[in-house]
């Protein structure tokens, strides 16, 4: 048995692997079609409280978890408390199969829309080419309908790359990768911002649409209560895509913090990843808003109707847009699908290898053998997606996946260090490594930030058996939603109860052993 791990070569590596993590599709594709959806401006508000109560203490917490027990989810788990291994796989796992899975197939339309977008093989209705066309969308999520094989394809080609990565080791795979893709990734986000703004009504947009908030819609207490559920609807929205958008019930920042060497400024780490991560996405919703406002102003229309939800907005409104650009339109619609590819890959690999690390550090297999089986089950897991209702499906496992099996793993994960291991030890130990941590943090982890966890379960719950989500039929909610969120628990626990003990069990020595007084 090896007790070698990988280590990341320098500070700012890991701070690019973890903004990678975190910056990711969730930030372009995910939140600018959240914030239109639940109100414009309005959205920001929740979403910057949810920053604060909950991002930033549990992207610590998780920080600390990490570095503290030098492992992955599972097995800092089970060195806090043996009876929590199977919490530790709950992460991953959800990871692994409720989102990467489908996370790949999104990079994969990314990617075929790369291609399109040389020549705009879109065409002028992007929306029956996207529909019809390039999804060939089915009636219903019951008819799988055969797979699109270029779809396929590309989804084959994110998971070549994603073991390509990851089948190195971390500072030769993930590091490197970041060191690369993330500069990258900023230039070209800064380039597609300021040329957006520059173009006709671009900017009206942004501040009437984007900067403008409606607090009607935010309104929790209001008097009428169709308009307190859907306020309701909106904060509950707002915390599930801070756990999406900052990587947070993963497993991966913990894994992340496993692989940095002892003495590591973890709390200015934690602030760094979850500052840049959520102005990335205030930024890049500038692009988003200002190219429907563009499109609105040069077709003539309002822009509550230039504008559409969901996936749409990427692939049905973008290319409408690209295609109307006075001038280099192929570049600038290339650069925005390699802008979203990038995006989508640095975080997918993280997805990758919290679940490898979780398996090395159980079986302690080489993570070139773990990582090889994992991308080829994941590729074919992902196969389900890339039929003709993978839109459904994806749309109904990303609801059920973020706002439950996420939120569900932060809320837990934030009760085992808060009453079982004391969030005095882990203080204890970022204090002794890193800048001290403020007493608040504690009262978060262990009180306000469960309590608001439990309040947004509860507000989900209630809106989900009332009303039935995206109005699809309680059949399919029951078999791809609930049923995913089944099948990662069975999982969890197969892996929890499996005849081994980790295999890396064994505690590290901790000179001061957290004794420090807090
Ligand atoms: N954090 C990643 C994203 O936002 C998963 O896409």
């Amino acid at each position: 048995m090896s007790d070698s791990r990988s280590a990341w070569k320098s500070n700012i590596g890991f701070l690019l692997a973890a903004i990678g993590s975190a910056i990711g599709l969730g930030n372009i594709w995910r939140f600018s079609y959240m914030a239109h959806q639940y109100g414009g401006g309005a959205f920001l508000v929740p979403y910057l409280v949810a920053l604060l109560v909950a991002g930033l203490p549990i992207m610590l917490l998780e920080y600390g978890v990490g570095h503290r027990e030098k492992g992955s989810s599972p097995l800092s788990f089970t060195r806090i408390d043996s009876r929590f291994e199977w919490l530790g796989w709950w992460m991953p796992v959800v990871a692994m199969f409720g989102i990467m899975l489908y996370y790949s197939v999104v990079i994969g339309w990314c990617f075929n829309y790369f291609l399109f977008s040389f020549t705009q093989a879109w065409g002028s209705n992007t929306q029956a080419f996207f529909f019809n066309d390039f999804l060939q969308l089915s009636e219903s999520a019951n008819q799988l309908g055969g797979i699109r094989v270029p779809i396929l394809f590309s989804t084959f080609l994110v998971w070549v790359v994603c073991w390509a990565i990851c089948f190195r080791d971390v500072s030769h795979g993930i590091e490197k990768a970041s060191m690369i893709f993330m500069p990258i990734l900023f230039l070209v986000t800064i380039v597609l911002v300021v040329w957006t703004l520059t173009l006709d009504g671009a900017v009206d947009a942004v501040f009437a649409h984007y900067l403008h908030a409606d607090w009607s819609k935010i309104n929790l207490f209001a008097a009428d209560p169709v308009v307190r559920e859907a306020a309701g609807d909106v904060w509950a929205a707002a915390f599930g895509q801070i756990f999406f958008t900052l990587s947070l019930g993963f497993g991966i920042m913990i894994t992340y913090a496993s692989y940095l060497p002892e003495k590591t400024n973890i709390s200015k780490n934690a602030l760094i990843t979850c500052v840049v991560n959520c102005s990335y996405s205030l930024f890049a919703g500038l692009a988003v808003f200002g190219i429907v406002g563009f499109m609105a102003q040069s077709q003539g229309v309002p822009f509550a109707e230039a504008i559409k939800g969901g996936p749409q907005l990427a692939f049905v409104v973008y290319p409408k847009a690209i295609s109307l650009l006075p001038s280099m339109s192929g570049l600038f619609g290339t650069l925005f699908f390699l802008m979203l590819v990038i995006a989508g890959i640095t975080s997918g690999v993280s997805l990758v290898e919290a679940f490898a690390c979780s398996l090395t550090d159980k079986f302690d297999w080489s993570r070139q053998r773990v990582v090889t089986l994992l991308c080829l089950g994941g590729f074919l897991g992902s196969i389900v997606f890339t039929t003709r209702s993978g839109l459904y499906l994806l749309d109904i496992a990303d609801h059920f996946i973020t706002n439950y099996g996420l939120v569900i793993g932060g809320l837990l994960e934030c009760l085992l260090v808060g009453w079982i291991l004391k969030t005095s030890t882990i203080m204890a130990h970022i204090n002794r490594v890193a800048s001290r941590v403020p007493k608040a943090w504690s009262f978060s982890i262990m009180f306000s930030t469960p309590i608001i966890l439990i309040y947004l379960l509860y507000l989900t719950l209630a809106s989900d058996l009332k009303n039935n989500y995206g109005g699809y039929p309680t059949d399919q909610l029951i078999i791809y939603g609930i049923g995913w969120l089944l099948i990662c628990l069975v999982v969890a626990l197969a892996l929890t109860f499996s005849p081994w003990k980790p295999a890396k069990l064994k505690r590290r020595h901790r000179p001061e052993e957290d004794d420090l007084l807090v």
